[in-house]
């Protein structure tokens, strides 16, 4: 249990190898207190015009506080780290690390932008008694659950390889904690993080945006899910694959994806509609908002 998959024929055999792993029933929030944009380090930050776009600072507060609600109002814990000055991407809280069932991995952000972030998350785990890990110097990038999705019920992680996450950081990851990852490339620079593309919903569900991977990574995803749906163009674009299926019912995702949330409802999830438009200035939503914790 500690190999990186590359090929579709392996993926039904990893799944069913792959440990069990309890529902989430807690997740780690970094407050938005500082939160802006600063400069623009994904496609998505900048408006038409090509200038910086702006964030409207109480609404995103607001915005930030619904979704904590939320999670409390479907029995999910909500911890919350601190924001430290200086750092505006800090709230988004999928990426400093990847917390799997007994360690963390520490992220290596990809920009010098957010480098700093991860030594305020190192230091909450240290506090609250968590087991770390730390990539070895060779690795650059890695940005947790930002390219980490954990197989729903499973210790089995689905990595992205892109702009953000390089390939080595995998096989160090496979082998430091003993988990198996399918590794997934991402190929359409709008879709920069594997939680922008793709939506693990329960063991057999999932969302996705087909044109943001290559075909081997396809053929993957079409192997380990036999019901998957191919969100619109409009639907991709509003951050719908960006949604987070804690209890493998409940679906968290940005309003306005009418076509997603009409499939999620018809086969069987509970769709809850949430505005997370301050952030998406930012290139993220829902899943980037949070980190799970075991
Ligand atoms: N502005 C942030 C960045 O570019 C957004 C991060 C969104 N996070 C995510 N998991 N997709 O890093």
């Amino acid at each position: 249990m500690d190999r990186v998959i590359t090929s579709a024929a392996e993926v039904p055999a990893a799944i069913q190898a792959a440990v069990e792993r309890p529902p989430c029933r807690r997740v780690l929030m970094a407050s938005p207190k500082h939160f802006k944009v600063e400069s623009a380090i994904n496609p998505w930050m900048r408006d038409e015009r090509g200038a910086l776009n702006q964030v409207d600072t109480t609404r995103a507060r607001e915005q930030w506080r619904a979704l904590r609600a939320a999670y409390e109002r479907i029995a999910i814990r909500v911890d919350v780290i601190e924001a430290p000055v200086g750092l505006p991407d800090f709230c988004f809280a999928a990426n400093q690390s990847l917390a799997l069932p007994g360690v963390v991995v520490l992220s290596r952000m990809a920009s010098d932008e957010r480098r700093r972030e991860v030594r305020y998350f190192e230091h909450w785990y240290r506090q609250h008694g968590y087991e770390l890990l730390q990539l070895p110097d060779e690795i650059t990038r890695f940005e947790g659950t930002g390219d980490a999705i954990l197989h729903p019920g499973r210790k089995l992680i689905w990595g992205g390889v892109g702009p953000r996450t390089e390939e080595a950081a995998w096989s160090v990851i496979a082998r430091e904690t003993g988990t198996d990852v399918i590794l997934l490339r991402l190929v359409d620079p709008r879709f920069y993080h594997l939680d922008t593309c793709l939506c693990l919903l329960d063991e057999r569900s999932a969302l996705w945006v087909p044109h943001a991977f290559d075909d081997a990574s396809r053929a993957s995803i079409e192997a380990g899910f036999s019901r998957l749906h191919a969100v619109s163009d409009a639907d991709a674009a509003n951050f719908a694959c960006n949604a987070h299926c804690p209890d493998a019912r409940h679906v968290l995702l940005q309003q306005g994806s009418s076509e997603t949330v009409a499939w999620l409802k018809s086969a069987g999830f509970v769709p809850l509609e949430l505005d997370t438009g301050e952030f998406m200035k930012s290139g993220g939503s829902v899943f980037c908002l949070k980190q799970e914790l075991p």
